[in-house]
């Protein structure tokens, strides 16, 4: 019978060694990200701007090993890596479904990262592991669309992922290709942002705050995420939530560039940021009435608000 990789996933998020692990982990070199859930949800993003081109089985499948693919790395870090989280999530996994080529993916998820740092030490590829890999794997096309969703995050390389994908595709052919890169990369700090990356946003304010003042929201806030695009760097959308952290959340900011938006990149930002806040009873915010269906389709529902503004505190 083959696996439901919806109810599969529920169970995993339902599970205590899940709900545990992936508050671990602090921002740090390669994952500026931090935490392992912020991590996973980057990944939700990235499989969110793929998803059209791909079939809603792999979609479940793809999305099942974004939440456990490195769910078990406090556990290798605590046994010093006695035993790689890779394995570790294999069989966790294994506990949930029964995938023999998903379960080999788990598993093998980092090769691209050490067939990379083999390559940097040696100077050349290792051209017998990569097809050991190639032939363990039995779909190579949903193996590669994972090293995309898990590569195209802020703080990697992307050159390495674009290195990757052209020795695999040499080794063995596949449909992915540099082409299926998403349109940009989502994260959920400040790593590499400084105001000229943040020009044109407050479109249509009578005295709109300056980058430099922008850069103080988006610090100042409890959680933000950015859209960025991979090329220039610049933030092509950005939304901003303050929290008690306990029960509640306010959304003040939501902004996508004006030649970035009807693409789906505001309602995208909208939905993580929800994500991010999936804790929390109640997520507030304000909105024109224009906006209402916007809204709607994320997941609100309309309500009353009260507010003050005070245009000459603009910075
Ligand atoms: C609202 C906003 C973030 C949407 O970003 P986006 O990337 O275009 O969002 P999506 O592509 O996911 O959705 C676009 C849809 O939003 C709706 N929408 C966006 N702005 C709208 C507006 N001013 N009035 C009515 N509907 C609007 C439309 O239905 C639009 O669909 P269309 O592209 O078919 O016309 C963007 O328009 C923006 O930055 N606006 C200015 C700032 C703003 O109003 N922020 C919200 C503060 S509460």
């Amino acid at each position: 019978m083959p696996v439901d990789f919806e109810v599969a996933l529920a169970a995993v998020q339902a599970d205590p060694r899940y709900r545990t692990n992936i508050r671990f982990g602090q921002p740090r070199s390669g994952h500026p990200e931090g935490s392992i859930a912020a991590h996973i949800l980057t990944l939700e993003a990235n499989l969110e701007q793929i998803r059209s081109r791909i079939d809603p089985a792999v979609e479940a499948r793809l999305r099942f090993a974004i939440h456990v693919h490195d769910t078990f790395k406090p556990e290798a870090t605590a046994s010093k890596g006695v035993r790689d989280h890779g394995e570790l999530a294999r069989d966790f996994a294994a506990e949930f479904v029964d995938d023999p080529d998903l379960l080999n993916l788990l598993e093998l998820h980092d090769e691209p990262y050490r067939l990379w740092r083999d390559w940097v030490h040696t100077g050349s590829l290792d051209v017998e592991r990569l097809s050991r890999l190639a032939d363990r794997i039995v779909d190579w096309d949903q193996y590669l669309a994972f090293v995309i969703l898990d590569s195209w995050t802020a703080g990697k390389d992307l050159e390495k992922l674009r290195w990757f994908i052209r020795s695999a595709l040499a080794i063995r052919p596949s449909a992915i290709n540099v082409d299926w890169l998403p349109a940009y990369i989502f994260q959920n700090h400040l790593f590499e942002i400084e105001p000229a990356s943040l020009t044109g946003f407050f479109e249509g304010w009578p005295s709109p705050p300056s980058s430099e003042a922008h850069l103080r929201i988006l610090t100042g806030s409890d959680r933000v995420w950015l859209a960025r695009v991979p090329e220039t760097g610049r933030v092509a959308g950005f939304i901003t939530a303050l929290t008690d952290g306990v029960l509640s959340a306010y959304i003040p900011l939501l902004e996508v560039l004006p030649e970035h938006r009807g693409r789906g990149l505001g309602g995208l930002l909208t939905r993580v940021m929800l994500a991010d806040l999936s804790d929390l009873y109640m997520v507030d915010l304000v909105c024109d009435a224009e906006l209402q269906p916007f809204y709607t389709r994320q997941g609100f529902r309309a309500g009353q608000a009260m507010s003050v503004r005070r245009y000459d505190r603009i910075p």
